[in-house]
């Protein structure tokens, strides 16, 4: 049976124009899709139904795409993706709105199970929108796989003598035409002495691999084993650990926002004070470890999201920037965020950079049907480039093009703004009100589904509880009853 076969069946394609049809009968929607404007006032507001039929119009779904959107990977399929599969698992799949990167509009997919995330980052979209939105870049996309030596005689002989056999070892670790003929694959090699370790002295090899769209895990290893080999006699030691590093340093994206004081004005609150509390939250994760932790678990709430619904590794990425994060001993803030100015030019900026070794071709972002669905909401074409190129590449001066179509450069720079906003939104949230005034309705949705209401009972269930200042499940089940 093929993954089609094992899906409910598509919506008939009458249908999907009905409900597009009706969707965009509201003239600042169709004009939304027409101006490919992030902006989407409301968009929470209105139908299941309605929000389907605008990511279908903005990313020109078909009518199987856009049932997937629904119901995507069926359990046959998901039998084929890991071991001893029994179901699948699904999670909410929702729209970041209001993203602005490198002036072009996006609309973020996000797969998560937390409450007010999605949220959260839409509206601090909003706010980088009133500094011209976020400016990205990142570097080329190079992983490091690296190779164990052990019971290497004489380690200064072994590492002149591997440096010195550079080309051969890069020849022996060209292992994929499809990487090189993309012109990526491996490009340099380090050789780093462990002196002292648990099991004695050892030489590490590191092959330099740029991956270009892949993440890159499979042609690092692949490499790593490939040249392993050679590297074992050159050094007269023997090869251990032949594996890729997840601390992909060299592989990093950044994200920039300017927001002007008065974008964070309120009733409650004065925008110059909005924005220094957020200097000052950001000063106290930069400086205390317990703080800095939960800090970056917020960027990360934005940027996993993104991760899974594009079918990326979320694990990788995680244990790369929190090794980055400590990089110089102690575990810090992975953002800046400063006043600039002073009176009524006070403006925030914020940059987040972190090791982003992510991919818009092979594995889950091509074989699971979500994270296909959500690369094209993004703008990425089904080879996994994404003609918008990317953030810190200047556009042709004649066509207005970027010339680096680089897929998976873009989509670590889209993710690297999806983590300053999501930060943003939670240092917004602390430094005044905290965040859980803003919690709560999701939170009061949540315990009235977990206490068994259905349809609009759960709104009102949600309601009443809030009112009530009790968000329990043993009350939602009282007023159930009544
Ligand atoms: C909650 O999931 C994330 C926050 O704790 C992040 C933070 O404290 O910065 C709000």
């Amino acid at each position: 049976m093929s993954a089609n076969e094992a899906r409910q069946p598509a919506r008939s394609d009458a249908e999907h124009c009905r409900i597009r049809a009706n969707f965009l009968k509201g003239p600042a929607i169709s004009e939304i899709v027409h101006n490919r404007s992030s902006r989407l006032e409301g968009f929470y507001r209105r139908s299941l139904e309605d929000r389907v039929a605008l990511i279908s119009e903005w990313a020109a779904l078909t009518s199987e795409e856009t049932a997937l959107l629904a119901d995507s990977v069926g359990s046959k399929h998901a039998d084929l993706m890991i071991e001893n599969v029994v179901g699948r698992f699904a999670m909410p799949f929702g729209i970041g709105a209001n993203f602005l990167i490198d002036g072009r509009d996006y609309l973020i997919p996000m797969a998560i199970e937390e409450p007010s995330v999605v949220a959260a980052v839409s509206s601090a979209a909003l706010l980088a929108r009133a500094g011209g939105g976020f400016s990205t870049g990142s570097t080329d996309p190079v992983m490091i796989a690296q190779i164990q030596l052990l019971d290497v005689a004489d380690a200064v002989k072994a590492k002149s003598a591997i440096l010195a056999s550079k080309e051969r070892i890069l020849a022996c670790a060209d292992t994929s035409p499809s990487l090189s003929r993309l012109g990526g694959g491996p490009q340099g090699i380090e050789v780093r002495h462990l002196p002292d370790t648990p099991a004695g002295p050892m030489l590490i090899v590191h092959l330099l691999i740029d991956c270009r769209d892949a993440m890159g895990a499979n042609a690092a290893n692949t490499a790593a084993e490939a040249a392993a080999p050679v590297i074992e006699q050159l050094s007269g030691g023997r090869a251990g650990l032949r594996i890729l590093s997840n601390l992909s340093d060299r592989r990093r994206a950044w994200a920039e926002v300017e927001v002007p004081a008065e974008a964070f004005d309120s009733n409650d609150y004065t925008g110059g004070d909005v924005i220094r509390g957020i200097a000052e939250a950001n000063a106290f994760a930069v400086a205390d470890t317990y703080r800095a932790t939960t800090h970056n678990k917020g960027i990360f709430n934005g940027i996993d999201a993104v991760l899974l619904a594009t079918g990326n590794d979320w694990r990788a990425v995680e244990a790369g920037a929190h090794a980055w994060a400590a990089r110089d001993g102690q575990y810090r803030a992975l953002t800046d965020w400063y006043v600039h100015g002073d009176g009524d030019s006070e403006t925030l900026y914020g940059r987040l950079e972190l090791p982003l070794a992510v991919g818009t071709v092979g594995g889950a972002t091509r074989s699971h049907p979500s994270a296909r669905l959500a690369l094209k909401i993004l703008g990425f074409d089904s080879d996994g480039t994404n003609a918008h190129g990317s953030g810190n590449c200047c556009p042709d001066s004649n066509t207005g093009a970027q010339s680096d179509s680089f897929g998976a450069k873009r989509l670590s720079e889209i993710v690297a703004a999806v983590g300053l906003a999501q930060n943003l939104a939670a240092l917004r949230a602390l430094a005044t009100t905290g965040i859980q005034k803003g919690h709560m309705r999701l939170h009061a949705r949540q315990v009235a589904v977990s206490a068994g209401a259905k349809g609009e009972a759960v709104e009102y269930i949600a309601g009443q509880l809030i009112a009530e200042g009790r968000v329990r499940v043993e009350r939602a089940r009282e007023l159930l009853q009544t």
